[in-house]
């Protein structure tokens, strides 16, 4: 059974929110904390070792209240139902949407085309768990005898994107492998890799849900004959793995078929480190950190599918988000982690969000007149401070922003991480509560610059008022991160449904990539 077919701005609840835009008009985030002195706690979710707070927006309880009554009113319960338990919701391509069914402990079945997937998913793991121990431990021998050194996953999109970002933020957690990631067609990409590595220890992961994509088919055979200047066709199978569900492709590749780990079409590429994708997650972390990613995913699953709307961290996420971009005509929205190990979540996260949501045709087929997917960008804190802030603070756009902090750091660093933690807090109050004409005022007066005040005075004023959500975890471990990303992907599914697009499609990628091809054969 399909999703409720339904243009939101035909709801009841939507036009009641376009009228209670109209009221927010003046609202004052500073003068919101003076009226009211627990709106911290009373917009705040706590969820294992996650606190939310989303205190600093422009919103009334009356806000949550009307953007609640909206998923309700488009059916969103029953949508996620839909989701976690295999309905065809990616309809444009006749698929189930299943990752969750990835990182599922319970012995529930999962039914697709009557079948239940569970033990496929179980094998796959159990397939991952005792590959990654292999070679790992030195078991796994390359063909001259020598343990494996250097891991190198060849892939693109979301065979590429979710693997590298995990591996870096999980830094920390990493074993002697060293692993790579090749992914742009760009031959200087692969040339610049290959220079550190010797065929003898390395081990290439080839992660294509196709089989066909041009760079990764590309890349892996000029890694292939690269390794065959070397080392023979017999060689292969100890340093050649495949994660496809194209079995036919990845044997006329060359691979054993005792090497190819399992993809599924009702995973999206974009959602897909969960599966086998995840492999050099595994090589590098080991598998039970990884299984910890899985979990923390998992953790994440159940409370947005339990937990009622206005206190479910996904679906207020996606809300409040719904709430900038459709009624304050927010384009885009900042992503700051501060941590250095989250260097790439805003390129993963571009790829989750901006290839799910980036639609402009409903699930009717009609064009829509009202904005979907939202453009997302970001950086680290504190680097980005020294960087894009300036516009976030002063510049015209409003940009809503996510802050995600650490309470404690790895390694112990109390004055850095002190230093840290008063950074992150300190750009949210800057946001939110800015800086007076008065407080600039005595601030000039203070500093001996008692001429310059009228003319310094309109540059040194920050307006405030900007919004801002704490996304605050204890640590960065495998399970924290499993939770932070799954509830990314839950938001995105909440944005889909409510927008009445279909999230798990990617139509809109293949035009250059067949133009390119037909440039190709042109040349
Ligand atoms: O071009 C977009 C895309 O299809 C993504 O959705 C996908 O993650 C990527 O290409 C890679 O696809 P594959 O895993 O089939 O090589």
């Amino acid at each position: 059974m399909s999703l409720l077919n339904s243009n939101p701005t035909k709801a009841k609840a939507w036009k009641k929110l376009e009228h209670h835009f109209q009221e927010m008009n003046s609202f004052s985030i500073q003068q919101s904390f003076k009226e009211d002195p627990n709106r911290k706690d009373n917009f705040s979710i706590d969820f294992n070792d996650l606190h939310l707070d989303y205190s600093k927006n422009r919103i009334s309880k009356e806000t949550i209240d009307l953007l609640v009554e909206l998923a309700e009113e488009l059916h969103l319960k029953d949508a996620i139902e839909k989701y976690f338990s295999g309905d065809q919701i990616n309809v444009t391509e006749g698929r189930a949407v299943l990752h969750t069914a990835l990182r599922s402990n319970s012995e529930d079945p999962v039914l697709v085309d009557g079948k239940d997937i569970k033990p496929l998913v179980k094998k796959a793991l159990r397939k991952t768990r005792i590959f990654s121990n292999k070679v790992i431990s030195g078991e796994w021998k390359g063909y001259s005898g020598k343990k494996i050194t250097d891991i190198v996953n060849i892939g693109i999109g979301g065979s590429d994107l979710g693997p590298d970002m995990i591996v870096e933020a999980l830094q920390y957690y990493k074993n002697h492998l060293n692993t790579h990631f090749v992914s742009n067609i760009d031959g200087d990409h692969v040339s610049e890799i290959l220079k550190k590595l010797d065929p003898e220890t390395t081990l290439f992961v080839i992660v294509s849900k196709t089989f066909t994509t041009q760079e990764t088919i590309t890349n892996a055979n000029t890694i292939k004959n690269w390794f065959l200047k070397s080392a023979s066709q017999f060689d292969i199978a100890k340093h050649f793995v495949a994660v496809s569900t194209n079995l036919e492709a990845v044997d006329a590749f060359g691979i054993d078929s005792k090497n190819v780990f399992p993809m599924w079409n009702w995973v999206g590429g974009r959602f897909s480190l969960w599966s086998a994708v995840g492999l050099s997650i595994s090589l590098s972390v080991g598998f039970d950190h990884y299984k910890s990613l899985l979990d923390g995913a998992e953790k994440m699953d159940i409370h947005f599918r339990e937990t009622r709307f206005d206190k479910n961290i996904p679906v207020v996420l996606a809300l409040l988000s719904i709430w900038y971009n459709n009624f304050y005509n927010a384009e885009s929205e900042a992503i700051l982690p501060y941590t250095q190990y989250l260097t790439k979540l805003a390129p993963y996260l571009q790829q989750a969000i901006m290839e799910s949501n980036g639609k402009s045709v409903d699930r009717d087929g009609e064009v829509i007149n009202y904005q979907t997917g939202t453009i997302v960008w970001g950086s680290t804190g504190t680097n980005m401070q020294h960087a894009f802030m300036q516009l976030v603070h002063q510049g015209t756009k409003l940009i809503p922003a996510d802050f995600i902090g650490y309470q404690q750091s790895l390694y112990g660093l109390s004055d850095h991480h002190k230093k840290l933690m008063a950074n992150y807090f300190a750009q949210m109050d800057a946001l939110a509560f800015g800086k007076s004409k008065e407080e600039v005022h005595l601030e000039l007066k203070f500093s001996g610059n008692t001429d310059q005040i009228s003319t310094l005075m309109p540059f040194k004023v920050f307006e405030g008022n900007r919004p801002s959500n704490a996304i605050l975890f204890n640590k960065l471990t495998p399970e924290s991160l499993g939770e932070l990303v799954s509830m990314y992907e839950h938001k995105i599914f909440v944005q889909g449904v409510l927008w009445n697009i279909f999230s798990y499609d990617q139509f809109g990628v293949e035009l250059g990539k067949e133009l390119a091809k037909k440039l190709l054969n042109k040349a």
